[in-house]
């Protein structure tokens, strides 16, 4: 079987090795991919291969020509751009929602109130066009807020704000500097929850729900804690698209996976089939909150695979990917057998820090970063480590250089907790990016608390 990816992310360089490793899969294609594949092992097999275009009717007729038989795509951008809708139109085999089915990703406001309707558990919520009538409910409230943008962000749209005043610039910023583009024409400013998150995976057929029993934490902020010195620079602690990510969560249980099922999966997926009638295939994730009373929240409902969460989450599943991928497309997801296997896994992200620009200095992601940094270390790395990269590109003359702000994970795994971070740490140490600007000096910085 050949199946094709669509992405270039570390979820989608992921996907495709997944896909790589399935006993039915010869040939996996990533589309428009990333230079970094041919740095693994199975890259420079060939078992990847890398296609050039993110132009979907080339994509098309590629995949009629070269007779793939799944393709699965990434991220929410293709999807929303309908991606899937022109494969389906030439008879290609896919995992991921048809365009209009997006919605529930990129229209928060939407996504919130049929959760309210159906009485599934979520932050209070209230949804602005008008950026002074929002400010003035942020004032009246009294309580911590969380202001969203409406629409795609990649997974970066939400400001966690402290008081009024972080609320005010929260929504100046998204309404009026457009920090995340025309997804900020709308805020929904939603009830700030404490507790702990947990990233839950659904596959959907357009008929059955193949809720997955294992779940992972994504550590969103861009600095640990105690790294008070970044956050003051950077005026808080930023979320980003996640900085690293560890499974299983320690709050995995079988009655707590019972739990997120009975009173969050089945009434949404139950109105997502009947009410709205939509025939969705692919994955739901479901971005929770467990409070310190042990009340659930949903934060919100992504169309996709979490990034990093599959990093991991893909590395423990021992059911082959291909047979689920088979099953959505097939409408038989209730013959699946999940199977896990029994290891600890920790993603550690490596990102741009601070460094040297031609003139003054890039404060590193999530703030302004520089590019063009040789990767050093990776052929250190150890037996069964598994390196997936992001944000990077091919140097003719240096290689393969950063691209990104996230620019590759290191995903580690042994039969603890403790065992898998220390690994990962081990190894991501052993990778430098090379500031050319100033003697070569290693300009990358990761997160030292994933897992923690
Ligand atoms: N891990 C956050 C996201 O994928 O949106």
């Amino acid at each position: 079987m050949k199946v094709l990816v669509y992405g270039s992310g570390g979820r989608d360089h992921c996907l495709a090795d997944t896909y790589a490793d399935s006993q039915h899969v010869d040939k996996v294609y990533f589309a428009p991919g990333n230079p970094g594949v041919l740095h693994t092992p199975k890259g420079k097999r060939g078992l990847i291969e890398v296609v050039r275009t993110n132009d979907f009717s080339q994509l098309a007729d590629f995949c009629i020509e070269n007779g793939v038989d799944l393709v699965d795509v990434g991220s929410e951008n293709p999807l929303e751009q309908g991606l899937i809708d022109v494969l389906n139109q030439g008879g290609i085999r896919t995992l991921g929602p048809r365009k209009e089915f997006v919605r529930l990703e990129s229209d928060r406001a939407f996504t919130d109130d049929l959760l309210a309707k159906i009485g599934v558990p979520k932050p209070e919520y209230r949804v602005f066009d008008d950026r002074l009538k929002a400010k003035e409910y942020v004032r009246n409230i009294g309580y911590q807020v969380v202001v969203k943008a409406n629409g795609l962000a990649a997974g970066k749209g939400a400001i966690v704000c402290d008081d009024a005043p972080m609320a005010e610039a929260a929504i100046e910023k998204i309404m009026v500097e457009k920090i995340f583009g025309d997804s900020g024409n709308r805020v929904v400013v939603e009830e700030r929850k404490y507790g702990t998150e947990i990233s839950f995976f659904v596959y959907l057929d357009g008929k059955h729900a193949m809720p997955l029993r294992m779940f992972a934490q994504d550590y969103k902020p861009a600095f640990d804690p105690d790294d008070t010195e970044s956050i003051e620079q950077f005026g808080g602690n930023l979320n980003t698209g996640g900085t690293g990510c560890y499974c299983p969560h320690k709050l995995v249980s079988p009655w707590l996976v019972n739990r997120i099922i009975k009173e969050i999966v089945n009434p949404f997926v139950n109105a997502v089939y009947n009410q709205l009638g939509w025939e969705y295939k692919g994955v739901l994730y479901f971005g929770l909150n467990l409070d310190p009373y042990e009340n659930l929240d949903v934060f919100e409902i992504n169309v996709r695979h979490g990034d990093p969460e599959w990093e991991v989450l893909a590395r423990k599943l021992s059911t082959d990917l291909f047979e689920i991928a088979t099953a959505v497309w097939d409408g038989t997801l209730d013959t699946v057998k999940q199977v896990w296997n029994q290891q600890h896994y920790v993603d550690v992200i490596a990102m741009e820090g601070r460094s040297k620009a031609a003139r003054g200095w890039n404060k590193g992601y999530p703030g302004r970063y520089g590019k063009g940094h040789r990767i050093v270390g990776l052929d250190d790395i150890g037996k069964g480590v598994a390196i997936y990269f992001a944000g990077v590109d091919e140097d003719q003359e240096k290689g393969l250089v950063t691209y990104g702000g996230r620019v590759l994970h290191v995903v580690a795994g042994d039969s603890t907790l403790e065992a898998a971070r220390e690994k990962a740490y081990k190894n991501v140490r052993k990778i430098a990016f090379l500031d050319h600007h100033n003697n070569d000096v290693n300009c990358m910085r990761f997160r030292e608390t994933i897992g923690l």
